[in-house]
């Protein structure tokens, strides 16, 4: 029984998922959507295919969406996803669902991973301390998830039902990422290092003069931001007071785009 997951992270708490998950599968592989991944159309072979991702604007991050819609499968595949979320999980359950009827499969179970909130233009991250109290229930968490997955079990429970699922949905379309860079800058610390232009799924970034540039085609993942060694990177004017968050157990490098 093989299986692949296909992984979404800007700050590696999908990663850390994906990583732990597939350690206890047999036959397990793990793959980042990334911008240089969308030429990965075709997906007929695996027995099990997996999403794991995290929550924007209560649904799927744009790629992950359009990396779905893309993909050919093997419609008697057993389908499963995982949103990781900081607050709620909103409906990209129902989403998956339904472009996999679209191709003539069905999402066969959606588990929901509650990990520390990324979007620091809103609010600050978590304390090392919920972090850690979080992450001690987590691994158990995993390991329930690996034995559903094993045992190929469904699991329809975490869907929106209707009006619930309409409203969430209108505010989901208001997320429109690409432009929102225009709100990233740079302070003086900027080194030139590199790092934002690696780490970005999207391939978003290039350097000019030593400085990053955004091409306008924002994931608005905030990987660039979270991972400036020099925490140089800048929401408007909302980051500036702000800590800045990743997984402590995943490294910049693992996000490397590949
Ligand atoms: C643009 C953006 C929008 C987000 N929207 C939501 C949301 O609607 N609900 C929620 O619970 N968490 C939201 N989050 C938090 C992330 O889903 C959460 O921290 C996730 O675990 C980050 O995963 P990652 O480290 O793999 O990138 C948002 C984060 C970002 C960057
Ligand atoms: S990661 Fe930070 S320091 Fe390095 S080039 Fe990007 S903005 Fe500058
Ligand atoms: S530019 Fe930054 S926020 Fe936008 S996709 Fe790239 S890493 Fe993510």
């Amino acid at each position: 029984m093989s299986t692949t997951i296909y992984f979404f992270s800007g700050t590696g708490n999908s990663l850390k998922i994906a990583k732990d998950l597939s350690n206890q599968l047999e036959d397990s592989k793990i793959i980042q959507i990334s911008e240089k991944n969308l030429s990965i159309t075709n997906d007929t072979s695996s027995d099990k295919v997996g999403f794991v991702y995290p929550i924007y604007f209560n649904g799927l991050p744009a790629m992950v969406k359009k990396f779905i819609e893309s993909l050919q499968v093997n419609k008697d595949a057993y389908f499963f996803a995982i949103a990781t979320f900081g607050g709620t999980a909103g409906i990209s359950f129902n989403q998956i669902d339904d472009i996999l009827n679209k191709k003539g499969a069905s999402l066969s179970a959606g588990f929901k991973v509650k990990m520390p909130g990324n979007y620091q233009v809103m609010y600050s991250p978590w304390s090392e301390e919920k972090q850690m109290k979080r992450f001690e229930i987590l691994n158990r968490e995993v390991v329930k998830i690996a034995e559903s997955i094993k045992g190929s079990r469904v699991d329809t429970t975490n869907r929106a039902g209707g009006i619930k699922k309409a409203v969430i949905g209108l505010i989901y379309n208001t997320f429109k990422p690409n432009e929102k860079d225009n709100n990233f800058w740079t302070t003086e610390a900027c080194n030139g290092c590199g790092t934002c232009l690696k780490v970005c799924p999207a391939n978003n970034i290039t350097i000019v003069d030593g400085k990053p540039e955004w091409k306008h085609k924002c994931e608005l993942c905030l990987a660039c931001m979270q991972w400036c060694p020099k925490e140089s990177i800048q929401y408007k004017k909302s980051t500036l007071k702000r800590g800045r968050y990743h997984h402590p157990e995943i490294k910049a490098s693992e996000l490397f785009h590949r």
